[in-house]
This record gives structure tokens, C-alpha cells and sequence, in this order.
């Protein structure tokens, strides 16, 4: 196994459809290895292959750790229900967002074996998968926001305490706030 790069921002990768892998070669096995490492280290809950920057229909996804899913060609064959819940994706560092999602997925792809998997996921796994099948459509999560979290707000606000100013520092605060 070897861990890869992950592509983030803008890189039109991450914004192209992917082909499906059809039969599972030894190197498309290699590249679900290489992703469920990628995926660790970065201590994700899941990885699809444009990720890293293979244009091919494969994800990796590790809710609970040890149950790791490899999927060639995923594909969400029935949903229901609906939750709303946080996302952020490894090739948007630094953000989350606020998604809908069905709160329950099947998901049928090919395993890294060559054999046909079904996967009945409810609540986080099944807003993994849906993330990750995204992904293999060009599609990210700030597309389907319903809004996007500021994680940095809170910390951004004390670090500008006004009691913790000089008076110059003060009004120059006052300042950028009503110029805001
Ligand atoms: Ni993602």
C-alpha cells in the first residue's frame, strides 16, 4: 500500500464524471488499498478516487473504524428518509457544511474480490456514501449546502477581544466591524 496525494480547491478533477471500472484489475485493487491508507491518514471517513486523481467510479469508506468499504461502480439503488448533518470533505480543508441527505441508502457496487456487494446504510454511513458517490459526479458537498459553517468565528471573536486592546486597537476594531 502506499498513501497518495489528495487533490483539493479548485483542480478540475474533482469536478469531472468518472468512468466506470468494470471488472476489478490487481491495479484498480492496488489503487482501493492505496485510497483506504490515504483515507486513514488523513483521518477521513471516506475517499473516492478523484480524490486522487484517478477519474475512475471507486470509493473507499470507513465509518466505524475497522469496517472499512471498498466499492467499485457504487450506486445508490434505493433511498428514504431524510437527515440533516454536518459534512466536510478532505478535498475542501478547513470547511463544513450543513447537508440534507436520506437517512437511509442501498448501495451496490463491486468488491475488491470481483463480487457483487449490497450495502444497507443508515444515518452517518449512509451520508458517507452519498458524499463519496457525489464525488464520482464531479459534484461536491458546498454544492448541496444548506449553508456552510464558520469554525474559525467563535476563536476569530476572542482573539479581538476589545478588553484585551490597547484603545488604538480598539477603535481600529470598531472600525473593521461596522466596515464589514
Ligand atoms: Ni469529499
Amino acid at each position: 500500500m502506499a498513501k497518495r496525494k489528495i487533490v483539493t480547491g479548485n483542480d478540475p478533477v474533482l469536478r469531472t464524471v468518472c468512468r466506470p471500472v468494470g471488472a476489478v484489475t490487481p491495479r484498480i485493487r492496488e489503487l482501493m488499498d492505496d485510497m483506504v491508507e490515504t483515507m486513514r491518514d488523513a483521518n477521513g471517513v471516506g475517499l473516492a478516487a478523484p480524490q486522487v486523481g484517478i477519474l475512475r467510479r471507486v470509493i473507499v469508506v470507513e465509518v466505524e473504524p475497522g469496517q472499512v468499504y471498498m466499492l467499485a461502480d457504487p450506486e445508490i439503488t434505493a433511498s428514504s428518509g431524510e437527515q440533516e448533518g454536518n459534512e466536510g470533505c478532505l478535498s475542501v480543508p478547513g470547511e463544513s457544511g450543513c447537508v440534507r441527505r436520506p437517512m437511509n441508502v442501498t448501495v451496490k457496487g463491486t468488491g475488491p474480490d470481483g463480487n457483487p456487494v449490497t450495502v444497507e446504510a443508515e444515518g452517518f454511513l449512509a451520508r458517507a456514501f452519498c458524499h463519496e458517490i457525489d464525488h464520482l459526479d464531479g459534484i461536491l458537498y458546498t454544492d448541496k449546502a444548506l449553508y456552510m459553517n464558520e469554525p474559525d468565528a467563535e476563536e476569530e471573536e476572542n482573539e479581538k477581544k476589545p478588553e484585551k486592546m490597547s484603545p488604538a486597537a480598539y477603535r481600529k476594531y470598531k472600525k473593521n466591524r461596522k466596515d464589514r
